[in-house]
């Protein structure tokens, strides 16, 4: 049998030279996905690779919030972002072994005067120490797109935006503007409000503060422990001789090469009677058809842009770059069962819809004066897209 063995591995040898581009991002996209789907552990352990979970923690993978690469389950996928000494930037309520968790985190239901829900937090089993309040829940999104969305250059953001309503369409929408190390401002196009600038910065803080993981962006071991929290900060890292991370450059660059790969669902044959209604209702002023990239337009019906969209959606949690009820307009390519909006509030297209006020107010008036077969038209089309 030996004699075959050579000309096996000479082959191999040379399919590997010739290897395409292409092979290679998607080996790379593979070894990506099986890195969002691996299950982290607590240092130190055997398994060096994927050891330096938390210490505090969410999920102990990627897929467990984002299953599949799409958007997240309730409860798993939900977060409570902060901005407390004691807790830090999200309320982590899971710890390793030997350590007890922030708090648990239970949901209790506030009507509005329309009868439309939304989850509140309850913190239980809560540490010592008071939290100050001003919070923002969110869902975890769908992925798949997200590659393309960085393709889209800030000038063609910035022929969209209209911070002051100079056509008075009543409709404004602001590129968010964020400060980088540099000095010069970078416009945000990830998360429900547009707080991180690329896939590199998104999946940095996703590790930090979702997994505990030390990364070249946010360098600590510990994650989200704040200088309160003592034993969260002397809890062995995951860091082997050679390591400077417990996720390095490789493996950020492999989940970006997954993260690339997950494409948006080719959108089925529009409903075009729900299309009329969309247009006509004034939706695309906001989750407009295409979108300039350096791939030819693509239709993530969305500006990526931010919008005032009313009291009712508004958080407490300030942040430099966005008002407590502007958010990006969400992407709707792909769009599934829900639950929907910034903190999965909606269960179905219907009170995603009548959610939206601000400067949405006349789409969702145009909407509410619907009949019954005209928003069922106007439903398949958004799940077709
Ligand atoms: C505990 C749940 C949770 C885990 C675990 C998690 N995410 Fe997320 N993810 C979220 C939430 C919530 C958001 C929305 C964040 C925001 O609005 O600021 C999000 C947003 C994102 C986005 C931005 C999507 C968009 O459309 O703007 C990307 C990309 C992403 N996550 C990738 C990852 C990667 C990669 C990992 C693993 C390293 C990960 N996430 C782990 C909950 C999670
Ligand atoms: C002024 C801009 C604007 C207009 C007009 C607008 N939207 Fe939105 N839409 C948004 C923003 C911003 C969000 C995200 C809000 C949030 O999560 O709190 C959103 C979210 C959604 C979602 C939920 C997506 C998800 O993944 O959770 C759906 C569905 C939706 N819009 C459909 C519509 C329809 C249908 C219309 C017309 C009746 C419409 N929108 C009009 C800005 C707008």
């Amino acid at each position: 049998m030996t004699h075959f063995r050579l000309p096996l591995l000479l082959s191999t040898v040379l399919c590997s030279l010739v290897l395409s581009a292409q092979d290679i991002a998607g080996l790379d996209a593979a070894t990506g996905k099986a890195i969002f789907e691996k299950l982290w552990v607590q240092a130190p352990a055997s398994t060096g690779a994927s050891d330096g979970l938390g210490p505090f923690y969410n999920s102990r993978s990627c897929a467990a919030c984002h299953p599949d690469g799409g958007r997240g389950l309730l409860p798993q996928g939900r977060v409570l972002q902060l901005d407390d000494p004691r807790y830090g930037k999200q309320l982590q309520t899971s710890a390793v072994t030997g350590l007890k968790a922030e708090a648990q985190l239970q949901w209790i239901t506030e009507s509005n005067a329309q009868g439309l829900d939304r989850p509140l937090p309850v913190l239980v089993d809560r540490d010592t120490g008071p939290l100050i309040m001003p919070s923002s829940v969110r869902m975890a999104p769908p992925l798949h797109g997200v590659g393309l969305l960085s393709t889209v250059p800030v000038s063609a953001l910035e022929i969209l935006a209209d911070p002051d309503d100079s056509d008075a369409d009543g409709i404004s929408g602001r590129i968010a503007w964020l400060e980088s190390g540099t000095g010069q401002a970078v416009a945000g196009r990830y998360g429900w409000k547009a707080s991180e600038p690329s896939l590199q910065a998104q999946i940095a803080r996703a590790l930090s503060l979702d997994l505990g993981l030390g990364n070249p962006l946010y360098p600590d071991h510990w994650g989200d422990c704040t200088a309160l929290q003592h034993d969260c900060l002397a809890a062995p890292a995951g860091l082997g001789p050679d390591e400077q991370f417990e996720a390095g450059h490789l493996v950020m660059d492999m989940l970006e090469s997954y993260l690339q790969s997950l494409l948006p669902p080719t959108p089925e044959a529009m409903q075009e009677r729900g299309y009329g209604l969309f247009r006509q209702s004034g939706c695309a002023a906001c989750h407009i058809e295409e979108l300039a990239s350096a791939m030819g337009q693509i239709k993530a019906w969305s500006d990526l842009l931010l919008h005032d969209m009313g009291p009712g959606l508004a958080d407490s949690l300030p942040v430099p770059h966005a008002l407590p009820a502007e958010w990006r307009t969400a992407p709707l390519w792909g769009l599934d069962s829900g639950p929907y909006l910034h903190d999965g509030r909606a269960r179905t297209l219907d009170e995603a819809i009548r959610w939206h006020a601000g400067e949405a107010a006349s789409a969702t008036e145009a909407y509410l004066g619907l009949n019954e077969a005209e928003r069922e038209d106007l439903f398949a089309f958004l799940l077709g897209l």
